[in-house]
């Protein structure tokens, strides 16, 4: 290609001068601003006779201050730190605590521990989980979580004494030296090299981590807590259940990734420091917890009955991975019973499996107020303070303490009835000791008892780093990741933006704003609404069809006359919180009221393309339009969160470029090519119209190029959608019809008919499967390497050798040479760049009622336009492709396996 004779690397060796000279300039200029500071812990300097106790020297280990901490304190000082609002200790300088903030898809004001206000009167609000979980990028996950924006560069900029909008600042001006000094004759070179550093800021501000910086920025101001009751990782069994948008969906390693990837964006500092915290987060709700409301059974009074089989192969492995893999600081037990018994008082659940076999470093909390539920509601105890010990003790006997139950209580009731339960011998004081010292090592581990905050890491970041233009971007990158393209006809999407005169808008939730946000939200920064996202690149007319989502009486007549008049459609349906939220499971899986009805009809009288929107947490039968011809595109959007709207638009559009390095070196590469085209008067202009807007709206800088028609032949600008799958099947209404909510079993009962849940095990015909999801591009796979077979090494002696074995343990000697390659060639073959997610499922031979199939890996991708690359899948029979049996050990099932990678299958024998 042309551009390529311009190499970049050219003037590289420029850039460390000129970006040491800019930063020489601005640190010059640049000063912090104060802010005013919370009262905080072990404030010496206010408070000099702090200084001398143990647990305010931040020379000594985090164990023998919390220990120093607990000895001071007297019994009815330690129960103030049961609860989440947590009393102060002023005698020895400690302020109070709130525990409960909430940051499931950016920070929320669910929670007492956080607030908005003038100072800052917004977060950025990231699309609602299920979408997110949609772009099965475990890279995004975990820059959401953390301050993707700015964390780094704000802590880099720290030392440099400047920040990154300074930089900006100075460029520009240099622009205009340059431009003045050469008047006629401007130089090439130096041109380009502002324009590489800028870009090259951009990309490294991209590549950082956004919600751990937005919470830290707005504890400095008083307005949030350190400790963030998110994610939500439960399996989302049931397609009625109101909070399955809160979670990343049916499929265990899905949901496993989503966890360790997002609690480690909140909790990993910059400083690398592996016993500190940035801010502590908590995967919820242990265990076995998805049903709110349904036909007369609720959450509070529910017994999941679960067998040993689907909870060690289903339901845990979220939990398991979040605490081993994530290594996070605290797990929330559920409001459910599960086998029987109240899940905050199983001593099997929390002190065997949570802090035996996983070894939790952190502190275990109840829902809010799970302990009230299980003594008023389920009438687990006689009195409220054997209640209060069966919490902390978790049916561990007085004298084997060690690993206990809960550490600290989302309400009031171990507040009130914890010194009574002591008294009465039914707990003893070093119980309680060892609850709060989990809690009160997670706030060493948070900085919390390490004086003056504004001396800290992340001391330094406030107001301004909130709702930052970067942090913005990324949420409308994270909802064009995960929008779901699920039927598209040939001619309909991409729309050109060009070719469109008047489009037709239409349906209650085509100009929403909150609803884009859905539950446990935030104050979002601003809203893009759907509406607002297609008018800013075409003429629109628009009307809500139906007066809410409920859609009792659609205004058929008045939705025929706009969409027949319109060059194309787009219906922006769906649902919100009044039909499926917190403690509100939907009954059916329909579009609500007449909705159906509306679509079918502005379809049928629209001449141009008609493209059906989905907005939903869960699936939705949409069968209907699955099959209607005239339906010419289905896009499923989640909740996409503040940027919705933006989104949805380039997808529409197709301006969608789904990587957020490849920006850069596009603009790079289109700066060259209007440089060779010779045309000067254009590059300047260019260059100013980057170098003036904010380093984020550097692609619609080029749209609007586009839109002046530049015609630039070699620059591929529009780009695929991202390849958004469904984290989770679509049933027919038929389906939950004859499916009670309350049967948790997974695997599917013949005998009396029950069809299993998931892809994993259910067979029925779906609307849309677990994995689904069109792009604009075609992509194949082709298999390079692979073995046939697998053999297990087994002791001579075992009795698998001398009769016949249908699987082996997964020990360690069966495990010690057990992984291989899979390696693959993904070639996109169509003429859009764009991202694909590669999935490898198994499946195992069927022995143990194995799943049918089950996810094993993926791996997402982006490829420009007709290129390939290899995908390798390291796979362990072990880890990866093992079966959990009826008693709930890990096997490794012998006989013949089937891999598949897209249409792609490969068989594999694993034999001893
Ligand atoms: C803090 O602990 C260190 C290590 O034990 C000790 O040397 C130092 O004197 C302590 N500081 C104060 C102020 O007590
Ligand atoms: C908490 O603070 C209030 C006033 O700030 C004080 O009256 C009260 O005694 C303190 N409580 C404890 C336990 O120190
Ligand atoms: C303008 O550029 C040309 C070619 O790059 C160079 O030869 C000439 O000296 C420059 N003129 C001035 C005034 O710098
Ligand atoms: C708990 O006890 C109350 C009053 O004794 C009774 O009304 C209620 O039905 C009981 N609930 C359960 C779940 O047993
Ligand atoms: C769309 O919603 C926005 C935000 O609520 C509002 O400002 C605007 O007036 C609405 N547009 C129409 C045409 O109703
Ligand atoms: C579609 O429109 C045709 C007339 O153009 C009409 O006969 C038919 O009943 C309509 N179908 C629906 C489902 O509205
Ligand atoms: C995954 O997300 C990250 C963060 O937004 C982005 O940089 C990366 O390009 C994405 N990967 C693909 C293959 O789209
Ligand atoms: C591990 O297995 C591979 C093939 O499955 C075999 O080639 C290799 O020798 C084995 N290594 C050991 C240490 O057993």
């Amino acid at each position: 290609m042309a551009m390529a004779s311009v190499s970049p690397q050219n003037s590289v060796p420029k850039v460390p001068v000129f970006l040491l000279f800019c930063m020489f300039l601005v640190f010059l200029s640049t000063h912090v601003s104060a802010q005013s500071s919370p009262v905080f812990a072990c404030d010496v300097v206010s408070n000099p006779s702090l200084a001398s106790l143990g647990f305010c020297n931040t020379s000594l280990g985090i164990n023998d201050r919390v220990v120093d901490l607990v000895k001071r304190l007297t019994l009815q000082e330690k129960i103030l730190f049961l609860v989440n609002s947590a009393g102060n200790v002023s005698r020895i300088g400690i302020p109070k605590y709130e525990w409960w903030s909430e940051a499931l898809h950016g920070v929320s004001y669910v929670g007492p521990g956080t607030h908005f206000s003038n100072h800052v009167a917004g977060a950025t609000s990231f699309p609602q989980v299920i979408l997110t979980a949609a772009s099965f990028n475990t890279s995004l996950f975990e820059a959401i979580g953390k301050d993707f924006g700015e964390a780094t560069a704000r802590h880099k900029s720290m030392e440099l004494g400047t920040t990154t909008e300074k930089i900006r600042d100075l460029m520009h001006v240099m622009m205009w030296q340059l431009v003045k000094e050469t008047d006629t004759n401007f130089t090439v070179s130096h041109t380009f090299v502002c324009i590489y550093i800028y870009l090259y800021i951009y990309a490294e501000q991209m590549s950082l981590q956004v919600v751990s910086t937005e919470a830290r920025a707005m504890y400095n101001v008083g307005l949030a807590g350190l400790t963030f009751w998110s994610p939500n990782i439960n399996i989302f069994r049931d397609p009625r259940w109101g909070r399955g948008q809160e979670t990343p969906g049916e499929d265990p390693l899905l949901s496993s990734k989503y966890g360790s990837c997002y609690v480690k964006g909140l909790q990993q500092r910059d400083d690398g420091d592996p016993d500190k915290l940035k801010v502590a987060a908590c995967c919820k709700h242990y265990t076995a917890y998805d049903l709110d409301n349904w036909k007369g059974s609720d959450r509070y009074h529910f017994n999941a009955v679960v067998t040993k089989q689907d909870m060690d192969d289903t339901f845990q492995p979220p939990f398991k991975s979040c605490v081993i893999d994530g290594n996070v600081a605290s797990v929330m037990c559920s409001y459910n019973q599960v086998n029987g018994k109240p899940t905050c008082a199983d001593p099997d659940l929390l002190s065997g499996v949570i802090r035996g076999e996983w070894n939790l470093n952190g502190y275990i909390v109840t829902d809010c107020d799970s302990i009230d539920v299980f003594y008023n509601s389920q009438n687990y105890t006689r009195t409220p303070e054997e209640a209060a010990a069966a919490a902390i003790l978790a049916g561990n006997s007085l004298f084997v303490l060690r690993f206990l139950g809960v550490d600290l209580n989302c309400g009031s009731f171990l507040g009130q009835h914890t010194e009574a339960a002591v008294k009465r011998g039914l707990v003893n004081e070093h119980a309680i000791d060892i609850a709060v010292s989990n809690n009160f090592a997670t706030l060493m581990r948070l900085g919390f008892f390490d004086g003056d905050p504004s001396k800290q890491l992340y001391g330094k970041l406030g107001p301004k780093d909130v709702c930052t233009a970067e942090n913005q971007e990324l949420a409308r990158e994270a909802a064009r990741q995960g929008i779901v393209l699920l039927k598209n006809t040939a001619g309909s999407l991409p729309l050109s933006p060009t070719a469109i005169k008047n489009l037709a808008v239409i349906g209650p939730n085509a100009n929403v704003t909150k609803t884009m946000i859905g539950n446990y939200e935030g104050a979002p920064c601003k809203y893009t609404t759907p509406l607002q996202g297609l008018a800013a690149s075409v003429a629109t007319t628009y009307l809500p069809g139906c007066s809410n989502v409920a859609c009792s009486t659609a205004q058929v007549d008045d939705a025929k006359k706009l969409a027949a008049a319109a060059d194309a459609t787009v219906l922006v349906m769906g649902a919100d919180l009044s039909i499926e939220a917190e403690s509100r499971d939907r009954v059916d899986v329909l579009l609500p009221g007449q909705q159906q009805l509306l679509i079918t009809a502005v379809a049928n009288v629209s001449c141009g393309p008609v493209i059906l929107v989905i907005m939903s947490g869960g699936g939705m039968d949409v069968s209907f339009a699955r099959t209607d011809d005239k339906i010419t595109s289905i896009l499923w959007v989640g909740y996409p969160g503040e940027a919705g709207g933006a989104a949805m638009a380039d997808i529409i559009f197709g301006y969608y470029n789904p990587s957020t390095h490849q920006p850069s070196q596009n603009s790079l590469y289109f700066v060259f090519h209007i440089f060779s085209s010779g045309s000067k008067s254009l590059l300047l202009s260019l260059s100013f119209l980057i170098l003036n807007q904010s380093l984020l709206s550097l692609k619609e800088t080029y749209y609007e190029f586009l839109q002046w028609k530049i015609k630039i032949t070699s620059l591929n600008l529009r780009f695929s959608l991202s390849g958004g799958r469904l984290p989770m099947t679509w049933y027919p209404q038929s389906y939950v019809d004859k499916v009670p909510m309350t049967n948790m079993n997974m695997r599917p009962d013949p005998s009396n008919g029950y069809p299993g849940r998931t892809y994993r095990f259910y067979t029925g015909e779906t609307v849309y499967s677990f994995g689904d999801g069109l792009s604009y591009s075609p992509f194949t796979h082709e298999l390079i390497q692979a073995p046939r077979l697998v053999s297990v090494p087994l002791e001579e002696s075992h009795v698998c050798h001398s009769s016949e074995c249908q699987s082996v343990l997964a020990s360690e000697q069966t495990c010690q040479n057990s992984t291989f390659d899979m390696l693959l060639r993904v070639k996109n073959g169509g003429t859009m760049s764009g991202s694909h997610t590669v999935f490898l499922f198994s499946s195992p031979p069927a022995v143990h009622n194995s799943p049918q199939k089950h996810l094993v890996g993926f791996e997402k991708v982006f490829l420009n336009a007709q290129t390939a690359r290899h995908v390798r899948f390291k796979v362990d029979i072990c880890k990866d492709l093992s079966v959990v049996d009826e008693l709930g050990s890990k096997k490794v099932a012998l006989g013949e396996y089937v891999l598949h990678v897209g249409s792609l299958k490969h068989f594999l024998s694993v034999r001893i």
